[in-house]
């Protein structure tokens, strides 16, 4: 069954990224001048155009929004042992960085309405060890932050708030990345706006700014370049990639708007469909900007999440489950980083449940129809 999916053309790729003119022009430049390390004018131009769409004062590029989250809690100088919470519905980088750096990750759940990490269970886990926050925002919807950044200021808790999946987002009128002490950004193919690999640290603390440069770039000495001031990474971001991202920079408005556009058609079309669920372009505090189009299976006689992908698949659309949590994956079981069985009824159930739909800038409408029309079909639910 497996080797006969495999034949079946992907007619509807769950992704693409789309690329303009523009990103093409910028790249030659770099080709035909010989600029393409992490050297040259592209790299300090997207830094600085990236911080100031964002309204923060510095930009850092790195090699990935790993790599990003790595830094950004490196740059805090925190102790071994001291505790992180995160999410535990969210992509590994977080609780990878906090491993290697030493620290105690702590998860919360998530919400079931908004699928984002649960307030309340992040302000009941907080306690006398908790030095910082990965506030991460997740799918589509904004992190209602405003309780987390009040009660984090007054304990001097450090926030850093991954915005890999909110470029171009909005929480109460300002930008997703300007709330934390620290934020970070990814640029893979996926994301509203890409340069294929690639990342950033945004802040407006100089202290983080200078320490980050530094650690991105091996930690070059001062006075002696070849004596090192600390043990740094090799996350260099290049001139090529910069140049990709100062072209698709131009577009985020057009790309947030038909984000938004793909994710309000999938809505209007599969809404009623009581055997499904799918997350609505607002919630009282923010628009979802459907950084992808996830929906929600219920179980119910021969319907699945299993059943249902597999069916269209062999209709050559293609899905991508949802994030497996924390807790259960095999790596963080089998170093014994918790322990005791650590239970999140909220995340093991989108797992279980959920997947997300094609929703790369390429779609067209009438593909989302016809995609909508066949769940539709083999969900059972006519229209
Ligand atoms: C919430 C979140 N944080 C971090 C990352 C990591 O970014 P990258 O793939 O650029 O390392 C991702 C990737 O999708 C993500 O979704």
């Amino acid at each position: 069954m497996k080797n006969k999916l495999k034949l079946v053309k992907i007619k509807f790729p769950v992704n693409e990224p789309k690329i303009f003119d523009l990103e093409k022009k910028n790249v030659l430049k770099c080709l035909n001048t010989g600029w393409i390390s992490s050297q040259g004018k592209f790299v300090t131009e997207f830094e600085k155009k990236f911080a100031n769409f964002n309204k923060r004062k510095f930009g850092i590029s790195v090699s990935s929004g790993t790599a990003a989250l790595e830094i950004a809690l490196k740059s805090l100088n925190l102790k071994k042992n001291d505790e992180v919470i995160i999410p535990t519905f969210t992509i590994i980088s977080s609780i990878i960085c906090i491993i290697k750096l030493g620290l105690k990750p702590v998860l919360v759940d998530s919400n079931i309405d908004n699928w984002n990490m649960s307030i309340e269970e992040t302000l009941k886990k907080i306690n006398r060890k908790t030095k910082a926050i990965i506030i991460t925002h997740i799918y589509g919807f904004p992190v209602n932050m405003e309780k987390i950044l009040y009660v984090a200021k007054k304990r001097g808790i450090k926030i850093i708030e991954d915005a890999a999946e909110m470029i171009g987002q909005k929480y109460k009128n300002k930008m997703c990345g300007s709330y934390g002490d620290i934020s970070t950004f990814s640029f893979y193919a996926n994301k509203h706006i890409t340069t294929g690999e690639g990342g950033m640290i945004l802040t407006n603390n100089k202290n983080v700014y200078l320490k980050s440069k530094s650690l991105r770039n091996l930690c070059f000495g001062e006075i002696n370049r070849f004596n090192h001031d600390d043990i740094g990474y090799n996350y260099r971001f290049t001139n090529i990639q910069a140049a990709i991202g100062c072209a698709q920079l131009k577009n985020i408005k057009w790309i947030v708007k038909r984000k938004m556009e793909i994710g309000n058609r999938y809505y209007k079309q599969l809404k009623n469909n009581k055997n499904l669920f799918i997350q609505k372009p607002f919630n009282k505090y923010s628009k979802n900007i459907y950084w992808i189009v996830g929906i929600l299976i219920y179980n119910k006689k021969g319907i699945n999440k299993k059943i249902i992908v597999k069916k269209l698949r062999k209709k050559g659309i293609e899905t991508r489950d949802f994030f497996y949590p924390m807790h259960k994956q095999n790596i963080i079981q089998k170093l014994k980083i918790f322990k005791k069985k650590e239970k999140y009824p909220v995340s093991e159930k989108l797992f279980k449940q959920g997947f997300y739909l094609p929703s790369g800038l390429n779609i067209k409408n009438r593909e989302i129809d016809t995609i909508c029309k066949y769940l539709n079909k083999i969900t059972n639910f006519s229209s």
